[in-house]
């Protein structure tokens, strides 16, 4: 094959593609555009999940015609001169390039005006042909509008999913910013309706509350600095961590993904919270700039760290010792700050309740509990329970046979089946219903997967904004979990998935299953383990989970001899 240069519509065009992978990769070009033209507030508006409109507006600096007619242009920036620049950026640019990509897969307008000037510019590229409209009467500032997004790219477009995907995606692109930025209002509208407003604060629990919704309660500051390096932020600690909760991390004011961080955040509860379960948190990192490569994703989303071990290190020791601190402190009494650590955001009211019991448990506001165990049926008098091992796994004699059941799939396994076999809509009510603050995302997913959760026996009404009064769980839960932060992991998970399937219902079931399951650690009495493997033996295939893993494995006495070579 003959090797040629590609034609510059090509080029723009795969360029584009890395950096703007769907709506949410616009609105976060454009959010932080606005961030760095000195924006106070941000809009966001989005019509049908960003394929029918994105518009953002801030009132930022604006740009004068000359430099407007420029921005659409490829590695057009005012952000960079030299290369040397990369290694002390203040700002979220820094590549000339997101205008340019938004431009090459989208129609584009823009209206611009800076602080001094009485007309404003009006610029349209469609095609990736930029045009200079005229003058234009508008507010200070800019405003961009994205329309036909991806129209021209079909391989792109078969990749969007449902409005709703999309749309959650948006809300969880621009929810770092609001934690990053906190003197700058965001305000989002989906198809008209207002999704976010989060107005200006001092670093804290608005803007905390802004995005984690009720959880923002039960997090504990940590900080930390060692050698110009400091991290600060918030997370659950170990006793509260239930349910999947969501990490953001900003570094140096940048919003990034970085699975080594995560880890680290993990590994600072080294065991102490379910297998399944994820804190809420929020970590700040600040590094020397020149310690930072912020130029490693072509989406900007990653980083990498000069010194990542320590960067790890420190987060993970803050984490233990704000963990420490709590285990320690009488109640009331403010965390003790020690050499080279600051207790930041310290406005946050401390959640220094004991880790036992639940802040906002179901149980105690259960009209007439249905029972976690159901009693054991004396059918099943083959079961004996040997014990459980590592708090994880049950050890039985069944039908002659060792057994080893894995006490969270089992579980999850026999609500899932009560879930699907209770009649539709089996509520247990609550006596007094639970009001929840949810996060914006949550909050949307709650109203779009209302019918598919009333199946399952989830009732609830929209008290405004993001609160919601939950009146009644699935009857097949049983009391014992916390129903704030089972539906708000079913809610999680929801949001989570790969977009539209053909039994969401189903999939919700599990979702539930799992987050009101016993987790692995969790000590069972022996009536319980052995109510457990009736109920499940009970069922027509017990072998399984609802994700497919084993629930148990099974030893006969021939296995055994064999296993350890007996004549
Ligand atoms: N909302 C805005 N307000 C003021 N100026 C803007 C705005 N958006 C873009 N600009 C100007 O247009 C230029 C090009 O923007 P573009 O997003 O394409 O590149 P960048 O931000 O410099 O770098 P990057 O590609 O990394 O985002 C910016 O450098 C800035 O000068
Ligand atoms: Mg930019």
């Amino acid at each position: 094959m003959p090797i040629r240069v590609l034609a510059p519509d090509v080029v723009a065009g795969i360029s584009a593609g890395e950096v703007i992978e769907r709506p949410a990769s616009v609105v976060k070009e454009l959010v932080e555009n606005a961030l760095d033209a000195g924006a106070a507030g941000v809009r966001v508006d989005i019509e049908a999940g960003g394929m029918g409109l994105i518009r953002v507006a801030d009132d930022g600096g604006g740009m004068a015609g000359a430099e407007a007619a420029l921005a659409f242009r490829r590695h057009a920036t005012s952000k960079l001169a030299a290369l040397d620049d990369l290694g002390k950026l203040s700002t979220y640019g820094f590549r000339g390039e997101a205008l340019a990509a938004i431009a090459a897969a989208a129609d584009v307008e823009m209206l611009t005006r800076t602080k001094g000037s009485d007309e404003g510019t009006r610029i349209s590229a469609v095609f990736g042909e930029e045009s200079i409209t005229g003058p234009a009467g508008c507010a200070k500032g800019t405003e961009i509008r994205v329309r036909n997004l991806f129209l021209r790219m079909p391989a792109r477009l078969k990749f969007m999913r449902s409005p709703r995907a999309e749309n959650a995606a948006i809300l969880r692109v621009i929810e770092p910013y609001i934690l990053a930025r906190p003197r700058v209002r965001f305000v989002l509208t989906v198809d008209g309706e207002e999704k976010l407003n989060a107005i200006p604060s001092a670093e804290g629990s608005p803007r905390i509350r802004a995005v984690m919704g009720d959880a923002a309660d039960c997090v504990l500051p940590f900080s930390s600095s060692s050698s110009g390096n400091s991290v600060r932020g918030f997370t659950e600690a170990p006793g509260k961590v239930h349910g999947r909760g969501r990490q953001w991390l900003v570094v140096n004011g940048r919003p990034v993904e970085d699975r080594g961080l995560r880890h680290a955040l993990i590994a600072s509860y080294s065991g102490q919270i379910p297998r399944e379960a994820w804190p809420w948190a929020v970590v700040f990192v600040d590094v020397p700039p020149d310690r930072l490569d912020v130029n490693v994703h072509p989406a900007k989303s990653e980083v990498k760290f000069a010194d990542q071990r320590q960067v790890y290190d420190l987060i993970a020791g803050a984490i233990r010792e704000a963990f420490r601190t709590v285990h320690t402190a009488a109640p009331a009494a403010k965390p003790s700050s020690r050499a080279g650590t600051t207790p930041a955001m310290s406005e946050i009211p401390l959640p220094l309740e004991s880790s036992e019991g639940s802040p906002r448990g179901g149980e105690a506001f259960v009209a007439q509990p249905s029972p976690r165990w159901s009693s054991p049926s004396t059918a099943g008098g083959a079961v004996e329970i040997l014990g459980q091992f590592h708090e994880t796994y049950i050890a039985a004699r069944l039908n002659g046979n060792l057994v080893l059941v894995d006490q969270h799939a089992a579980h999850e396994k026999v609500i899932f089946s009560r879930l699907l076999t209770h009649s539709e809509g089996a509520s247990q009510q609550l006596l007094i219903p639970l009001t929840i603050e949810l996060s914006p995302a949550e909050a949307a997913l709650a109203e779009e997967y209302r019918v598919e959760l009333g199946k399952l026996g989830y009732e609830y009404d929209g008290l405004g904004g993001r609160t919601v009064a939950l009146r009644g769980v699935p009857a097949g839960c049983g009391p014992s979990a916390d129903a704030a932060a089972v539906l708000r992991g079913v809610l999680s998970d929801a949001g989570s998935g790969t977009g539209a399937t053909d039994e969401p219902v189903r999939k919700l079931a599990a979702s539930v299953a799992c987050h009101s399951a016993v987790k692995a650690g969790d000590r069972l009495e022996p009536r319980e383990m052995e109510a457990l493997l009736l109920e499940l033996l009970a069922l027509e295939d017990p072998g399984s989970c609802p994700h497919g893993r084993p629930t148990m494995v099974t030893w006969d006495t021939g296995s055994l001899a064999r296993l350890f070579k007996r004549p």
